[in-house]
């Protein structure tokens, strides 16, 4: 299989592309510098070829509260890229089938996270800009796709963790912040103050669970949404302390700062729709994925930032 991906040299991508490539598939994964999607006509070195797959995973977005201070430029961007994109797909590449990541930010916090009521109510304030835009993919998709008669396919994550994040220490989803701040803490004797009272709750999955998955769903579902995740979640004082437990560090001597940003109380996603398609859905414990994600903490980030 011929696969294109966008956003290939991210913390997703660079997972997806060597999982396609492992699996045989000759794969086109070009980062935003070689393919600025921001660009017109940015896409059109790869129009001569024809592509059985594209994966989307291109966008601008950090985690913390970058979308808190970004939401204008949010919007430009991520609508300018995904219309890009999405336009290529219909009239370069019709015969590729879509994948595209979604955001469980885009549900609202009043209603269950199931993937009905992706489009339904408001997003969380602080994140609304980036949700909205990928809810808008998604409408672009489905409309192109009811056009043209095209086939895709879109995946909601829960936070993805694994080794091999941005070893530039941009981008820091919550639990590698929490990972760094607690061996930080062991190490150097630095304070560990984590953000708000300890007390919401996140779910995550590996991402060698989600591209597993991911690349199941793509071969077997058209046409829908499906939310991936673990379908547990846990406290971020209970996140702490199993890294506590690895890293030797005390959590009572924990301090939690109420007056800081931490998004929604609780986020978890339904996975029924994913069962029922994919009924051995089987994700990682924590207990087998967290180690290896300090160890990578440990020997690659703080060498770097040391
Ligand atoms: N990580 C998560 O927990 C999570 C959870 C839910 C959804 N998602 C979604 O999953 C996808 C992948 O996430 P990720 O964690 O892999 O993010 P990431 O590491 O930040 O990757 C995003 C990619 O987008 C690329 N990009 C940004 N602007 C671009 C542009 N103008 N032209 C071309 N490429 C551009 C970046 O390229 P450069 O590196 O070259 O700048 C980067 O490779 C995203 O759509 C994200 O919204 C992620």
């Amino acid at each position: 299989m011929r696969v294109f991906i966008t956003g290939g040299g991210g913390f997703l991508g660079r997972h997806l592309r060597t999982a396609l490539t492992l699996a045989g598939h000759s794969v086109v994964a070009p980062n935003s510098r070689e393919c600025d999607l921001l660009r017109d006509g940015a896409l059109y070195p790869w129009n001569h070829e024809r592509f059985d797959r594209i994966f989307h995973l291109a966008a601008w977005t950090q985690a913390g509260d970058f979308c808190l201070r970004h939401p204008g430029e949010q919007w430009v961007r991520n609508q300018r890229l995904n219309t890009g994109l999405l336009a290529w797909w219909a009239e370069q590449q019709p015969q590729a089938k879509l994948v595209s990541i979604g955001t469980s930010c885009a549900y609202s916090p009043e209603l269950p996270l199931t993937e009905e009521h992706y489009l339904d109510g408001q997003p969380i304030e602080s994140l609304y800009t980036y949700a909205m835009t990928k809810r808008m993919m998604l409408i672009g998709q489905r409309s192109l796709a009811k056009q043209y008669g095209l086939k895709h396919l879109t995946l909601i994550p829960s936070t993805l963790y694994g080794p091999g994040y941005h070893a530039d220490g941009r981008q820091l989803h919550f639990i590698f912040d929490l990972i760094r701040k607690i061996l930080l803490g062991g190490q150097e004797g630095e304070p560990v103050v984590l953000w708000g009272d300890g007390h919401q709750r996140r779910e995550l999955i590996h991402v060698a669970d989600f591209v597993r998955t991911a690349l199941q769903l793509a071969d077997t579902v058209d046409n829908e949404i499906v939310n991936l995740g673990s379908g547990a979640e846990h406290s971020i004082r209970d996140f702490a302390a199993l890294i506590c437990a690895e890293a030797g560090y005390d959590p009572a001597a924990i301090q939690y700062d109420t007056s800081k940003y931490v998004g929604a109380r609780s986020k978890c996603l339904s996975i029924e729709k994913l069962r029922r398609l994919l009924p051995e859905f089987s994700p990682m414990p924590l207990a087998q994925g967290l180690p290896p994600v300090i160890t990578w903490v440990r020997d690659t980030l703080l060498k770097k930032s040391a």
